[in-house]
């Protein structure tokens, strides 16, 4: 069992304020993600967590016991670090035991427990290889083998997939998967993949400069973005976001910006006139039918046929191309500099103020 609460969480490093006052609670057996852009304080948080890193402000409570105080190995926690040293003169089966002689667990009961955890993530056959003869993929497995096997209440994994090709980062983040799954402890996971934390948590916490942005499940992450900056970094390709104005038309509420004129839906009917961004995935933007003008119309940029779908990327007077993405190779042929007709899924526009935070939609 751990409830993890953190009440004005700070860490500062000299003048660095490397984590902002953070306040939340992880219940028991929640599949958390931390994400956000290299130095917003991932690890340092988690570090806190651990007890690696004193805290400068604020508390850490762990089923409600403040544990600012107590040693990282009383804290009931196993933490796998972001460079998984392993120790290079013990083999794998010694460097899986380390934390049991530390408990001193006695000799049949280590053997046994190794082997049990060495079977969950299929390094049976590497117990008795140096680490040096293992590959970063078995190493970062032994480095979970080696957390898993001291049973600990919550796992802290800081990138613990992050030096592996994109094939096993796949295979060991479904591993991830099923181990919280079958064991239902809780599970605080660290990345800077906006795609891994998706796949795998039931909350992602947005980190940003040293403060969460935004805390949701992925889907509310996806498709409501606190602001922009969560908007940018979720999805790939990037959520087109076009700056320009909204404003009231002959009572009609419109988004401006050459040579973007779009009727903005109902919903947006409460937003204050003025500067404004729109936000539309790729996703959300089509290739008008041959009869409809559609709300734009754009040159060709580059076509990126990818196989399952086409990536079109258009001249816009934005800071990046404006890309849609179409189904299979239907388009993979247009020209270069060819102008084509796009509608934007009116169901799907975002809309976010001069400050640059979401406009709520209101009924
Ligand atoms: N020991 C330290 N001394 C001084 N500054 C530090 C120290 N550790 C971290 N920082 C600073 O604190 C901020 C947050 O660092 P942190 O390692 O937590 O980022 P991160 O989100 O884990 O980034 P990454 O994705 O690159 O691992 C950064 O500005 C970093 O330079
Ligand atoms: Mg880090």
């Amino acid at each position: 069992m751990a409830r993890i609460e953190l009440v004005n969480l700070e860490k500062s490093f000299g003048f660095v304020k490397a984590v902002k006052g953070l306040n939340f609670t992880i219940e028991d057996g929640e599949f958390i993600v931390f994400v956000g852009p290299s130095g917003c304080g991932k690890t340092t948080t988690l570090r806190m967590i651990a007890g690696f890193e004193d805290p400068t402000g604020g508390e850490i409570r762990i089923d409600g016991r403040v544990v600012n105080d107590l040693e990282p190995r009383d804290r009931g926690l196993g933490m796998v670090f972001q460079s998984h040293a392993l120790f290079p003169h013990k083999n794998v089966a010694q460097n899986i035991e380390f934390g049991l002689r530390m408990k001193d667990v006695p000799a049949a009961e280590r053997v046994k427990r190794v082997r049990e955890v060495a079977q969950m993530v299929r390094i049976e056959h590497l117990l008795e290889k140096m680490p040096a003869q293992c590959s970063g993929g078995e190493s970062q497995r032994v480095a979970l083998a080696r957390t898993l096997v001291t049973n600990p209440s919550t796992f802290l994994l800081d990138e613990p997939l992050s030096s592996l090709d994109a094939k096993l980062r796949r295979e060991l983040r479904a591993e991830c998967d099923r181990l919280h799954q079958v064991l239902k402890h809780t599970f605080i996971f660290v990345t800077h993949d906006q795609e891994e934390a998706m796949t795998l948590a039931d909350r992602i916490f947005v980190m940003h400069a040293g403060e969460i942005v935004q805390v949701g499940s992925p889907m509310e992450i996806y498709s409501q973005p606190a602001n922009r900056f969560v908007a940018d970094f979720f999805g790939s390709p990037s959520m087109n976001l076009v700056n320009g104005e909204i404003v009231h038309d002959n009572g009609a509420l419109r988004f401006r910006a050459a040579p973007f004129d779009i009727a903005l839906p109902d919903r947006f009917k409460s937003a204050a006139p003025g500067k404004g961004t729109l936000g539309i995935r790729p996703e959300s933007v089509s290739v008008a039918a041959g009869v409809s003008k559609g709300d734009v119309e754009l040159p060709v940029r580059l076509v990126e046929p990818l196989g399952k779908d086409t990536l079109l990327y258009f001249e816009a007077d934005t800071d990046r191309p404006f890309v849609a993405v179409t189904e299979g190779f239907d388009m993979a042929h247009v020209n270069v500099g060819e102008r084509v007709p796009l509608s934007l899924d009116p169901r799907r526009i975002q809309l976010f103020d001069a400050t640059g935070q979401r406009v709520e939609a209101s009924a």
